[in-house]
């Protein structure tokens, strides 16, 4: 049936109808005093949702912008990087680093785990010489469904003086991130996550110790430079032409976000998760990421059953039931599929995937070991 897809990947994540609405209007001048009290709201909200005192800068890119602009204003050619690798999109810090000319150390860990807390702290406090100038890492990777202990990490960064820059594309506004309370020195993030409108922004507070290294970066970006976004938040105003109508749908999902507050908001996640673990092994599914504690609250990774592939799956959750799931990344392709329950997703949502899930494997001739609904 037309017009009834579902996105279950993680991003883009499906859009409320009080956003699209706002997004069908009619353009409003990105210098208008109209446009002003738009984006100081939003502003002001950001603030609110990255639980910071800082500026959230909005750029006209997707999420990986806001990384790259994180390291082209931050780190000079020849400092020394840190990067903490759970993943596809926890490696991408490093490949960008190592673009700037950046020394980069990786430190990897299984795909499926989560960074150790004691190999980061033996490693730091190796660093007697402070050559380590920051360390990168994510806080939900994506392409694994694992959550870092970001808190604890954060931690351990600031104990030891480097500054940390955060991958949060999937976890803000969706799972508990305290930037100014956990330490975080810079912190990103992508509008078609858990902001609920489409692919386009991205954004990016930076803290005081970041700051001060924005201003020794000899090299800075130009389109993402720091300076010029900070100037821009206290004008209520953006440096260059922003994409006014995904701000203006920002501001709708904003709005929905403080009515849900953050409690809601993570709570409301938190429960999806556990209702999609439960579902997938109730089924005789097995889990990507067995351990709950380390569990993503907003994606799923779950191996096919023995004889059905990750293509057909996919390909029966689309046809027949207009879910949209993804696939493995890299090393995982083919190998897990992926559903994302991040945003704009409810109970019924998840509810009704299980069950779609079910019914494809069924399709597909799952024989599944005992218990399984399948039979
Ligand atoms: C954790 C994480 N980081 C970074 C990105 C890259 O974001 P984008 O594709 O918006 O550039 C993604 C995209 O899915 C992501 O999930």
């Amino acid at each position: 049936m037309k017009d009834k897809q579902f996105l279950m990947i993680p991003g883009p994540t499906p859009v409320p109808e009080r956003a699209l609405l706002a997004m069908a209007k009619h353009p409003m001048g990105h210098r208008s005093s109209e446009f002003s009290a738009v984006i100081k709201q939003v502003y002001q909200d950001l603030k609110w949702l990255f639980q910071t005192q800082e500026d959230v800068f909005i750029y006209t890119s997707s999420g990986t912008g806001a990384m790259e602009a994180a390291i082209f204003n931050l780190v000079n050619p020849g400092d020394k990087v840190l990067s903490l690798v759970i993943g596809n999109f926890s490696e991408r810090w490093a490949k960008i680093a190592e673009m700037r000319g950046a020394d980069v150390e990786k430190i990897n860990f299984d795909w499926g785990q989560a960074v150790d807390p004691a190999v980061l702290r033996e490693r730091l406090d190796q660093d007697i010489n402070k050559e380590i100038k920051f360390v990168t890492l994510i806080h939900n990777e994506t392409s694994t469904g694992v959550t870092n202990d970001l808190q604890t990490l954060a931690k351990i960064i600031r104990e030891h003086g480097a500054i940390s820059l955060v991958d949060g594309v999937t976890s803000v506004g969706a799972i508990p991130v305290k930037m100014d309370e956990w330490g975080i020195d810079v912190l990103v993030s992508g509008s078609q996550k858990g902001f609920m409108i489409p692919p386009g922004l991205a954004f990016l507070a930076c803290g005081k110790k970041a700051w001060q290294a924005y201003e020794n970066c000899k090299n800075p970006s130009f389109y993402f430079n720091f300076g010029a976004y900070k100037k821009s938040v206290a004008e209520y105003t953006t440096p260059y032409t922003p994409n006014v109508s995904l701000i203006i749908a920002l501001k709708e999902t904003l709005d929905m976000m403080k009515e849900e507050a953050l409690e809601g908001i993570y709570n409301r996640h938190a429960g999806l998760a556990k209702r999609m673990r439960a579902g997938i092994r109730s089924m005789g599914l097995e889990l990507f990421v067995e351990d709950d504690a380390i569990a993503s609250k907003v994606i799923t990774a779950i191996y096919p059953p023995d004889g059905i592939s990750v293509p057909d799956i996919r390909k029966t959750l689309n046809r027949d039931f207009d879910i949209v799931v993804a696939n493995g990344q890299s090393k995982l392709k083919d190998k897990i599929f992926r559903m994302g329950h991040l945003g704009f997703v409810s109970e019924k949502d998840v509810i009704t995937a299980l069950g779609s899930l079910q019914a494809s494997l069924e399709k597909l001739g799952c024989t599944c070991k005992s218990g399984c609904l399948c039979k």
